[in-house]
């Protein structure tokens, strides 16, 4: 890319970022998402850095206003002008623990937020570094000992999820068959077998703002709300939760972010000099010895695996490729993994990386999590593969990726055998990781 198409990329980039700021938080896109959510702020934060670090940080303290008591960070902290609606669907009143200003959501998200905070703080001098990284440390001691010490009951070092939503991806394949074999309530199975399910038309934000076919299907909406309304009733307590039933996914690209969120809050302690409590570097070494038990050899993938029955969910998605972002396993794996993400109708497509392989029976080139190509994956696949030091493979797969949003816009996410944008126009991570990945050249 030359000179003067990458300062015209920077100035859309920009564009869709000012677009969509709100001042104390950006929204991910203005009309179908209209609240913060907690690793789109983190993605946002990395690249506004660039722009401006204050910004940056504010997006990163904004978050931290809707930490619960007990250390959660929900996946959404809701705009006061658009909460009605979200407050009687979610019901995060009912915990406790939950802030009553601002409102949230119930449950959490992928760990990013000591990934931006570091990031952030790389744009300082030490001495405002280490003030920024003593301001947010406590907040994030206490949401990385929350996941251990309500999600890794067993101390298994594998956190586990109690909904889709908190793996961000949110209708991955692997989420899916587990919902569809434990989960699924008599009356949303016989919704779709009566063919009522487009009576859940109505009730749908998302597919008025985007086209039906590039969303989760109905039957998949109805049964998240169900697994909504199994949480909402103990209170988002997951000890209670667990106890009624042990529907719960150890899922691999949260623990492989977890693992790299860890590492940087190590960073974030001994840069103020405070080292970290023992027992979160004893989970620490737990969560990275533990992610071999997410590999299997005969198929030579990374899967998530049942909580309940420690089987793996063999359902190949991209999540198979983050333990290269987690950084903690060997140059042999590391091989096996770039040879995926080279495989003709595996990864390997037009526009790399598809969300699930273009094999897969799941494949559908523009339906959400499968099967489409999103630049927050690209950029955590990018991540690992310098971490682990493949440069090539990393900077053509940044190139691919500058090239899409070039020839197809800041879309949410991309159809990638035509490259076609899909989902919401105009979003945030997609805007804030261009300028990330611009700045890397
Ligand atoms: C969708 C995505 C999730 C994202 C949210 C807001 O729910 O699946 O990952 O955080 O939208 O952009």
């Amino acid at each position: 890319m030359n000179e003067t198409s990458e300062a015209e990329l920077l100035t859309k980039a920009k564009i869709v970022l000012d677009r969509n700021d709100r001042k104390l938080w950006t929204v991910p896109a203005s009309d179908l998402y209209p609240h913060q959510w907690l690793w789109d702020s983190c993605f946002i934060a990395i690249g506004l850095r660039h722009l401006s670090v204050e910004r940056a940080q504010t997006e990163i303290l904004s978050l931290l206003r809707g930490q619960w008591t007990n250390g959660m960070l929900p996946n959404i902290v809701f705009s006061p002008q658009h909460s009605r609606r979200e407050r009687e669907l979610w019901r995060s009143y009912l915990s406790p623990y939950a802030p009553r200003n601002p409102y949230t959501s119930g449950l959490t998200q992928p760990p990013m937020v000591a990934e931006a905070v570091v990031r952030i703080g790389k744009k300082m001098n030490l001495p405002e570094r280490r003030s920024w990284y003593a301001k947010v440390y406590p907040h994030l001691i206490r949401y990385h000992e929350w996941i251990y010490a309500e999600r890794d009951p067993h101390q298994e070092g594998l956190a586990l999820l109690l909904h889709p939503y908190e793996s961000g991806l949110d209708n991955s394949p692997p989420w899916i068959s587990e919902l569809r074999k434990h989960s699924m309530p008599w009356w949303v199975s016989l919704i779709e077998k009566i063919h009522l399910d487009t009576l859940v038309n109505h009730f749908r934000r998302d597919t008025r703002h985007v086209p039906p076919g590039e969303r989760m299907s109905n039957i998949e909406a109805l049964a998240y709300w169900a697994a909504l309304l199994r949480l909402r009733r103990k209170a988002y307590n997951s000890e209670a939760i667990l106890s009624r039933s042990l529907f719960a996914v150890e899922d691999l690209a949260f623990n492989c972010i977890l693992i790299r969120a860890n590492a940087c809050l190590k960073e974030i302690a001994d840069t103020i000099g405070k080292p970290l409590p023992e027992s979160q570097m004893t989970n620490m070494s737990r969560t990275m010895a533990a992610l071999e038990q997410l590999w299997d050899e005969d198929t030579g993938q990374y899967y998530s695996r049942s909580f309940a029955s420690h089987k793996l969910i063999e359902e190949p998605t991209i999540a198979t490729l983050l333990p290269l972002y987690a950084g903690c396993i060997s140059a042999q794996r590391v091989a096996r993994l770039v040879e995926l993400l080279n495989k003709p109708r595996f990864f390997r497509s037009n526009w790399p990386a598809p969300s699930v392989p273009v094999s897969s029976p799941h494949f559908d080139p523009i339906k959400y999590w499968q099967g489409p190509t999103w630049v927050n994956v690209n950029w955590l696949i990018i991540d690992g593969l310098r971490r682990n030091g493949l440069y090539p493979e990393a900077e053509k797969l940044r190139q691919k990726t500058l090239a899409l949003v070039v020839k197809s816009g800041m879309n949410e996410y991309f159809n990638p055998l035509t490259g076609q944008p899909a989902g919401a126009a105009n979003f945030s991570w997609t805007a804030s990781l261009t300028i990330d990945l611009l700045k890397q050249g």
